[in-house]
């Protein structure tokens, strides 16, 4: 199964990636997840995005476009689940191309909605394991011990870009830039707009109960 995860920042796309990863087999592709990575070794491609993630801009799509390809290539059978990419309807254009050259295609979209309201109280409150990537919330989704990762205890961190005016350029971004993606995808495949304004284990079920029932047509 190939999906794309789609939503504005802190709509909780990362956290739903997890399960969606432990429950179907997929690879769990992260356009930020690898820019950061690519930062942190300092590489060129790290370097050259620094800037725009730091202001919240996007990165250019030449860039990220190859990134992902290349990234791609390395899925197994079972499928990936794109999480932030693609991000602009040229993104998205060229990764039915990279797709197509293997006869593949995007199996679902999944839409995670939410008020603006909502994220910058969400963003804030995030914070991150640096070693394996697990995301908490200060109020909504604690670790067992305070500021330490569940998994392996090392001590969570707050992304640089989560300060609230960085948070306010990410949203207007993915209004200007991104928000279009859905019609896009509406135009040409299946589309499940799933509230992300609750529970996270009741969106989690959402998502399964449509997965499912597009697997088993
Ligand atoms: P990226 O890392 O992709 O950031 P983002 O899309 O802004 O998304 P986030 O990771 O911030 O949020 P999320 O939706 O995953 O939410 P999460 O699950 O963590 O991109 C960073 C930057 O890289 C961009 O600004 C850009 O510069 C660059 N970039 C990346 N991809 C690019 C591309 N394709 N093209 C160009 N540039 C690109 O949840 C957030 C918080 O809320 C957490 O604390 C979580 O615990 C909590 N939470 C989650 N779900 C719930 C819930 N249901 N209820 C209550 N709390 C919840």
């Amino acid at each position: 199964m190939r999906i794309v995860l789609l939503g504005a920042p802190g709509a909780g796309k990362g956290t739903q990636c997890k399960n969606l990863v432990s429950q179907y087999g997929l690879l769990h592709l992260s356009s930020g997840d690898i820019l950061r990575k690519e930062r942190s070794e300092s590489t060129e491609l790290g370097k050259k995005a620094q800037s725009y993630m730091d202001s919240g801009q996007l990165v250019p799509d030449q860039l990220i476009i190859e990134m992902m390809a290349k990234a791609i290539e390395k899925a197994p059978d079972e499928g990936f689940i794109l999480d932030g990419f693609p991000r602009t309807v040229n993104q998205a254009v060229e990764l039915d191309k990279t797709l197509a050259q293997k006869s593949q295609e995007i199996d679902a979209v999944i839409n995670l909605e939410i008020d603006d309201s909502v994220i910058t109280r969400r963003m804030t409150g995030r914070r991150s394991c640096p070693k394996c990537g697990a995301v908490y919330h200060v109020e909504n989704l604690k670790p067992k011990i305070e500021n330490k990762c569940d998994k392996d205890g090392t001590d969570l961190v707050q992304r640089p870009d989560d300060s609230p005016e960085v948070v306010l350029n990410r949203l207007e971004t993915y209004h200007r830039q991104t928000e279009p993606l859905v019609d896009y995808y509406k135009e040409s495949g299946t589309v499940f707009d799933i509230n992300g304004d609750r529970d996270p284990d009741e969106v989690k079920k959402e998502i399964f109960e449509n997965l499912e029932s597009l697997v088993n047509n």
